[in-house]
């Protein structure tokens, strides 16, 4: 019988990039998100004498899945072999799965679709694990989404979680955990793309330069030092101040990274440097809380209290060439009895 799952993105407020071990994903610092209440994805797996993957836009029609694809689905399901072998779970490992996966993510949105795929794909395969008795904790299911994308960990949660990057190599050896659920600080993130091109580097070619950054070092340090502490109590207190401070210090120093990194990578465009420049003078005048955030694109991520979020709204509308996404705080990946999307 198939098993069924939803998911959603999330963003980054301490970012993961660059790991300590790129085959297992083992990221190199911690990192923390706030998970969100749309766009959905959802995967159905069920057992299968070959890997196969079906993908479907948002709007129905078929995705081609490259061979780049299928491959990172086959090394996730080795993963995910070895990792159900490493906590004793031998009998519960399938030969090999069919996907379907729905995604309600339009693309090159500045949304992570990997992190809801792979939350979605971790939790639809515990569900398959539940109908042979296995049962898997959140912890464990983080695990199987990390295998998969490194950010995905952070979605099996909903409201705010971190990511304990941990030590050495153990499949297991990170993973994450929710810091307070969605209802206990609801924020707005208003995206706003400038440019709807597909990025040029994917992520996980990303990851494996950050190392060569001279910046690279510290970073790791300053997160693992404070940073991370900083924004993990910052979403405890509800102080928006702290959480702005400690989020746009390590989205710039993520960047900074990147552009340092060989080859070097500029995510940003001049339209992402021109709205947070606007952004500073607005929130200044208007005295708004309201923070920016950018991943590994030229989006801007405007997040926001419900106070603020009608002045962010005009502001974004404003940006005549830009796309325009609006969404808040959600809950995590979770099972679902049939497909909705
Ligand atoms: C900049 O999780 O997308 O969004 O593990 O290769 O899929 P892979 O990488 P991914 O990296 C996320 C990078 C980021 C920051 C973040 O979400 O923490």
């Amino acid at each position: 019988m198939p098993a069924y799952a939803s998911s959603v993105p999330n963003i980054a407020l301490i970012k993961y990039w660059g790991n300590r071990n790129d085959d297992l994903r083992l990221p190199a610092a911690d990192s923390v998100s706030m998970t969100l209440n749309t766009p959905h994805v959802e995967v159905g797996v069920d057992h299968s004498d070959i890997l196969t993957v079906s993908s479907f836009e948002f709007d129905g029609r078929a995705r081609e899945m490259t061979m780049k694809h299928i491959a990172r689905f086959q090394k996730h399901l080795e993963l995910v072999k070895q990792y159900l072998t490493h906590i004793g779970m031998m009998d519960a490992i399938p030969h090999s799965i069919a996907y379907t996966i729905h995604s309600g993510i339009p693309p090159a949105i500045g949304l992570a679709s990997s992190a809801a795929v792979f939350s979605c794909v971790a939790e639809a395969l515990a569900g398959l694990l539940q109908q042979k008795g296995h049962n898997l904790t959140r912890e464990q299911i983080s695990v199987i989404a990390r295998l998969g994308s490194g950010s995905a960990s952070r979605s099996v949660f909903g409201g705010f979680s971190a990511m304990h990057a941990g030590k050495g190599n153990d499949i297991d050896s990170a993973y994450a955990e929710q810091i307070v659920p969605a209802d206990y600080w609801p924020l707005h993130d208003i995206v706003i793309i400038p440019s709807l091109k597909e990025k040029e580097h994917g992520s996980t070619e990303g990851h494996a330069l950050a190392s060569t950054s001279p910046l690279f070092k510290q970073r790791v340090e300053d997160i693992m030092d404070h940073r991370q502490q900083d924004c993990i109590d910052a979403i405890r207190r509800r102080d928006f101040e702290l959480l702005q401070k400690v989020a746009e210090e390590d989205s710039k120093n993520m960047h900074e990274v990147m552009k340092s990194s060989t080859p070097a990578l500029h995510y940003l465009s001049e339209d992402t440097y021109k709205i947070i420049d606007e952004i500073e003078v607005y929130r200044r005048m208007k005295n708004l809380a309201v923070l920016y955030t950018m991943d590994a694109g030229p989006a801007v991520h405007l997040i926001c209290t419900e106070e603020a979020k009608t002045e962010i709204l005009h502001y974004a509308h404003s940006k005549e060439s830009c796309t325009v996404f609006v969404t808040k705080t959600g809950e995590g990946s979770h099972q679902i009895d049939k497909p909705r999307l």
